[in-house]
């Protein structure tokens, strides 16, 4: 039923003269076509947080505007081809997570806020507050950021600190918008109260804050770190069921699920035919039948000519088996991506 509120916000609104949404704006393109710039907008975010955090070192503010920039490329780069910038997430450099972590769960936040159909000014606040909810690792010693090994307590305490340093330096930050400050002041918080700094509870966590609890939780399990090997996406999506609704917001993990796929666009699989082969395109109406690039055989253990397979054709016959880790069978997923997908 309409509120007094909802109908006369709804006259407003009628009265205005709306400006073209992103989705009226921006026309689809084909993976092939998008992957080159999605590369190019990837490469420019990660150099952005380079900057920011030696600038942050030496005292100055953030760009605010820089980042929103930022935001809006990787926004645009995403609603023209949602898979372009997602593969190119999931292929990740060793010992980048602090440059790359903060890129990625931007990217995953866009495309789940997408999936949520939340509006174009919300979705550029979080995919900001995304790129931005880190930037107080700065000021965690790098002794402790990058332990190969388990954090004492007291280190442990020093690193959760993190949360309070990034919303401190964005509150100084001209600019800031309440929803990107929300994310990034908020990111470890816990439906169970058990998370940091604060231990908010349930209703006191907002929806933009339970979302960035998932995509940040997905991101870290799936990266691989110096102390540890990054697990699939399967793997990170059982995870985050398993630790709801005592940590994550179990309908919004569903969503999740819905948004990324089971097999995210970069995901290395093995199919039934013990063939293993890179999902390229999700299919949102199939989550288990991607589109995939069938190039390897693990039985015979030799490269095979690159194949496109879309497994949710009619004639096709294979399946996947299980979302495998390149490292088993000692393939440099990145090198087949670059030779087999980006310069093809
Ligand atoms: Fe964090």
């Amino acid at each position: 039923m309409s509120s007094e509120s909802d109908i006369s916000d709804s006259f407003t609104m009628s009265a205005k003269v709306m400006a073209p949404t992103r989705k009226d704006r921006i026309k689809p393109v084909s993976l092939s076509k998008e992957i080159h710039n999605a590369q190019h907008l990837y490469r420019e975010a990660r150099e952005l947080q380079q900057r920011a955090f030696q600038g942050i070192a030496k005292g100055n503010p953030i760009d605010v505007a820089e980042f929103q920039r930022c935001a809006d490329g990787i926004i645009d780069s995403l609603f023209r081809n949602q898979d372009a910038l997602l593969c190119i997430s999931r292929m990740r450099e060793k010992d980048a997570y602090l440059l790359e972590h903060s890129v990625n769960v931007a990217i995953l936040i866009t495309i789940f806020a997408r999936y949520l159909k939340l509006d174009d000014a919300t979705i550029e606040q979080l995919a900001t507050g995304a790129l931005l909810h880190d930037i107080g690792k700065i000021q965690v010693p790098n002794a402790i950021l990058n332990k190969p090994g388990r954090l004492t307590e007291t280190e442990f305490a020093e690193m959760r600190k993190h949360v309070v340093y990034s919303r401190d330096i964005l509150m100084k930050s001209e600019g800031i918008s309440a929803v990107s400050l929300d994310v990034a002041a908020n990111h470890h918080e816990r439906l169970d109260g058990n998370g940091y700094p604060q231990g908010l509870k349930d209703h006191q966590i907002s929806l933009h804050a339970r979302m960035i609890a998932i995509v940040d939780t997905y991101d870290a399990i799936t990266a691989t770190r110096v102390y540890k090997d990054g697990q699939t996406g399967i793997k990170a999506l059982k995870i985050l069921r398993k630790d709801s609704p005592s940590h994550f917001d179990s309908d919004l993990v569903t969503q999740f699920i819905g948004a990324v796929g089971m097999y995210p666009p970069g995901t290395l699989v093995k199919l039934e035919s013990q063939k293993l082969a890179l999902v390229l395109e999700n299919n949102p109406a199939k989550l288990a039948c991607p589109l995939v690039k069938v190039f390897y055989h693990c039985k015979q253990r030799h490269y095979l000519n690159p194949v496109t397979l879309d497994l949710a054709a009619k004639n096709c016959n294979e399946k996947i088996e299980s979302a495998v880790d390149p490292a088993e069978y000692n393939i440099d997923i990145n090198k087949f991506f670059n030779d087999f997908i980006l310069n093809a």
